[in-house]
């Protein structure tokens, strides 16, 4: 099972990721988190250029690159157990779809695996850049630019059915209801 997170930076995914993890393995599932971008030297080399403030075709291709680069690693684990991932091709509409046409986006990605269930962890950029402001700063942490990233969210949660959770709320909250879909998804399956 392919369960990815997707949100703007400082919506708590990687907690939350860290919390199922740990919550899953010690219940004896086997699951594994798969992060975009990766740790490869194609991972290396988004960030720079994204410190460097590419243009956003180039990044588009480079994430879509590290993506395929990594394919046959995600669909093992996917084939093994539970794949809780940071990411996906969402991530490229999202962000690069701001300036970039998202038929493109989506056309450079129509080799990436589709996640069988989505969970957007929406917050305000304010809250959001708020809540990471102790952290060097990039590229992608300026309000104006994430309120138009999460405007595309919403858009995609629309029309691929994202399970949409407020983030702004209590870590707790979050993460319960979090557990609770994941659980049912989980019954549901087996
Ligand atoms: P992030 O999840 O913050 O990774 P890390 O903390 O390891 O650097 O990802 C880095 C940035 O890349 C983040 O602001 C979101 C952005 N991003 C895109 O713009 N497009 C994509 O396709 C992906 C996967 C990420």
């Amino acid at each position: 099972m392919y369960i990815v997170f997707e949100g703007i930076d400082g919506s708590g995914k990687s907690t939350l990721i860290n919390f199922l993890f740990n919550w899953l393995n010690s219940r004896g599932y086997r699951v594994f988190v798969h992060k975009e971008p990766s740790k490869s030297k194609i991972g290396e080399l988004i960030r720079r250029c994204i410190n460097e403030n590419a243009d956003a075709y180039t990044l588009a291709l480079l994430f879509a690159a590290d993506r395929y680069h990594r394919i046959n690693d995600l669909k093992e684990k996917i084939s093994k157990g539970i794949v809780l991932a940071d990411r996906c091709f969402y991530s490229s509409i999202a962000y690069q779809g701001v300036y970039v046409d998202k038929m493109w986006i989506r056309e450079i990605n129509k080799f990436a695996v589709k996640p069988d269930y989505v969970i957007y962890l929406d917050v305000s950029p304010e809250v959001a850049v708020k809540r990471k402001k102790h952290e060097k700063k990039d590229l992608f942490e300026n309000v104006e630019y994430l309120k138009k990233v999460r405007e595309n969210y919403l858009r995609l949660a629309e029309e691929e059915n994202f399970v949409v959770i407020n983030a702004e709320q209590s870590l707790d909250v979050v993460k319960k209801s979090v557990l609770n879909f994941v659980i049912r998804i989980i019954k549901e399956r087996t």
